[in-house]
Order: C-alpha cells, then sequence, then structure tokens
C-alpha cells in the first residue's frame, strides 16, 4: 500500500504503515499547540488539497494528511487513545457507517454543521457528516437509446439483453446502489432483478466507471451504470484525450426522476474518537460545510454540494436535474452487506452466460 503523508507543504510518499504513523505522530505532538488538525483520509489528495490551502488561509490552522486506499479505519483502531487523527474522510455512507459502529468516532452536536448539510446527509447522532453528493446515474449511448427516462428496475427488463455493461457488482457503488433496492423493495426483489441485469450484461463486469463510457462508445453496449462526476472528468480530459469522446458518446439518465429520485451517496467526514486537537477540527468541519469550500467542492470535483446555498457547477447542471432518493443514508450501511452476498449469490460478476 502507499501512503502518502502531507505536512508543513512537504509531501513524502513511503510504502508500509509503520513509517508513517511515526512521522505523523512525531510531528503532532510538537505541533498541536500551534494550531494544527491531522486527517486519515480516503480522498484523493489532489481533491482536497484545494480546500485545506483555503482552510489554513482563512485560519493560519495548518493540516496534516494521511491518505491511503485502504485500511485506516483498522489503523484508527489499532491507534486506540494513541492516535492522532482529528478526522476521517471518506466516499460512500457505508463505509462512514462503518467507523462509527466500531466506535472509532465521536459526536459533533453544531449548529452550523446542522444548518449548512440537510438532515438526510448526516448521521441522525451526528457522528458522520456528508459534504459531497454523486449520484449514480444510467449512462445512455447518445446514438442508440432514444428514451430520455429510465428506473433502476428496468434494467432488468430483457428488452435490454446483451446492452448493459457494468463494473464489479461488488464495487462499493454498485453494492451501496443495491442496499437502496433491498431497502425500498425488499431481498426477494433485488435478488430478482439482480439475476435480471445480469443475464442483459454485455460482457464480464470489469475496469471503472469510465470504461463502460469506453465500451458503449465502442458499441459493446448501450447502456452502463457510472457516478455523475465521472461525466466530468472525461469531458475535460487533457490528459488522456480519447475520453473525450467517451464521454460524448453518453448522455445521463437520471433513473427513477419521476417516482423516488436517484440513487445519491456522499462524500463525508467524522470526527475520530480520540481526536486531539477537537476543537481544530470542528473549524474544519464547519469550513468545508461553509459556502466558500462548498464552491471549491462545486467545481473542482464537479460533484453535487450539500449545502443547498451553493449551485452544483455549470457542467453538472448541463446534465439536468437531480431529483435525490429521499431514502435515509444510513440504510446503505444497513444493507450492504447484504447487497454484497446477493451479488455473490447470483454470481453477477461471472457476467452474461454462467
Ligand atoms: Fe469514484
Amino acid at each position: 500500500m502507499t501512503v502518502t503523508l502531507r505536512a508543513r507543504s512537504v509531501s513524502r510518499t513511503v510504502t508500509g504503515l509503520a513509517l508513517p504513523l511515526a512521522l505523523l505522530a512525531a510531528g503532532t505532538s510538537a505541533a498541536t499547540a500551534q494550531g494544527e488538525v491531522n486527517i486519515y483520509s480516503y480522498r484523493e489528495p489532489q481533491l482536497i488539497d484545494p480546500l485545506l490551502k483555503a482552510f489554513t488561509e482563512k485560519t493560519g490552522i495548518k493540516t496534516n494528511v494521511v491518505f491511503a486506499s485502504a485500511g485506516l479505519n483498522e489503523r484508527l483502531a489499532a491507534e486506540g487513545q494513541n492516535s492522532p487523527a482529528d478526522l476521517l474522510f471518506t466516499v460512500d455512507a457505508g463505509r462512514l457507517s462503518e467507523a462509527k459502529d466500531a466506535g472509532l468516532t465521536q459526536p459533533v452536536d453544531d449548529a452550523a454543521l446542522k444548518g449548512a448539510i440537510p438532515q438526510q446527509f448526516r448521521d441522525p447522532a451526528n457522528h458522520w457528516f456528508g459534504l459531497t453528493m454523486r449520484s449514480r446515474v444510467v449512462y445512455a449511448s447518445k446514438d442508440r437509446v432514444k428514451q430520455d427516462a429510465i428506473t433502476y428496475e428496468e434494467l432488468a427488463d430483457p428488452k435490454w439483453k446483451g446492452k448493459i455493461c457494468v463494473r464489479s457488482g461488488q464495487h462499493v457503488y454498485n453494492t451501496s446502489l443495491i442496499a437502496t433496492i433491498i431497502a425500498h423493495k425488499g431481498e426477494e426483489f433485488a435478488e430478482a432483478w439482480l439475476k435480471g441485469v445480469k443475464a442483459n450484461l454485455a460482457q464480464k463486469p470489469a475496469g471503472g466507471d469510465r470504461e463502460q463510457a469506453r465500451d458503449i462508445h465502442s458499441g459493446k453496449c448501450d447502456i452502463a451504470l457510472g457516478n455523475t462526476y465521472y461525466m466530468a472528468l472525461m469531458a475535460r480530459n487533457e490528459k488522456n484525450p480519447e475520453q473525450k469522446e467517451w464521454g460524448n458518446a453518453i448522455k445521463p439518465l437520471f433513473p427513477n426522476a419521476n417516482d423516488r429520485g436517484s440513487h445519491v451517496n456522499i462524500s463525508g467526514m467524522a470526527m475520530a474518537k480520540h481526536a486531539p486537537n477537537k476543537a481544530n477540527a470542528v473549524k474544519l468541519m464547519e469550513f468545508l460545510s461553509s459556502e466558500q469550500a462548498q464552491k471549491i467542492y462545486a467545481t473542482a470535483n464537479n460533484e453535487y454540494p450539500v449545502n443547498s446555498k451553493v449551485e452544483p457547477s455549470d457542467i453538472v447542471k448541463s446534465w439536468g436535474r437531480l431529483k435525490p432518493d429521499a431514502l435515509p443514508l444510513e440504510n446503505i450501511a444497513k444493507y450492504r452487506k447484504k447487497a454484497s452476498e446477493l451479488v455473490d449469490k447470483v454470481q453477477f460478476d461471472a457476467g452474461p452466460s454462467s
């Protein structure tokens, strides 16, 4: 695993867990009095750096980030009360709930946070707070799909046989979506639905969301499931300009726009149970939910701001209106294990022919 430590504008990338831990802990004990906040982040550094920079400019409080793609909850648990972590940043409400359920977080009862973040996008007991929203929509071929509306349920309709592409059913983006289907329609329905979608697959699930757009572009399939922000990442990809063509081949359809709304998930934050710099961490939480930071999120990441006073970016608005499914996000945590079991049970990732 690669772990990146960022402290005082110095970035080091090291392999393994023991070394960066020691570095962060050592840096922290001396620095606490100077006003710092320590973050364990599953979110990539380039996504949060502009926000942290703006926070430091505004408050003078420095930020230290340990980034890892996996294992941060385990690290928090292992460190216990000696942990230097103040805040945990991650994507997916399920992961935030898991951290809460594992006893790794503490509640933050804060009027500014409650005012900025709608109830649906925060933990009822104030252990975690959403910062941005993304919707899991249908990418549809502009050339071959004429309809302008769709439901998740319809993906199991045999009319799509051999026409659907999707990444692994076990990916957190998909298990979270399936968890909402279980919450709304029950386990039996969800299993039959998954079987139906599997029967409609054009190929074995593989790749990320963008690769599904690539396969629509090349004609392998007509529709796919994908997160909204990838459409912006493809449309503006100067590094890999072929992705512009992938993005240009698709149009987003917001599923269930005419009934319960489209599945949304969040990126969010939680206060670590033993946060040593709690007051500073609360300031950062409040800042990240403020209009200033939410504007940065909206433009830099092309996610939907959770703060309703802030508009999405122009490109996001150009996709049409998002009606978010109002299902409280704690349901994702509640049903995600079951969703994962169903994916295995129907052998979703084996593809259409098994
Ligand atoms: Fe993603």
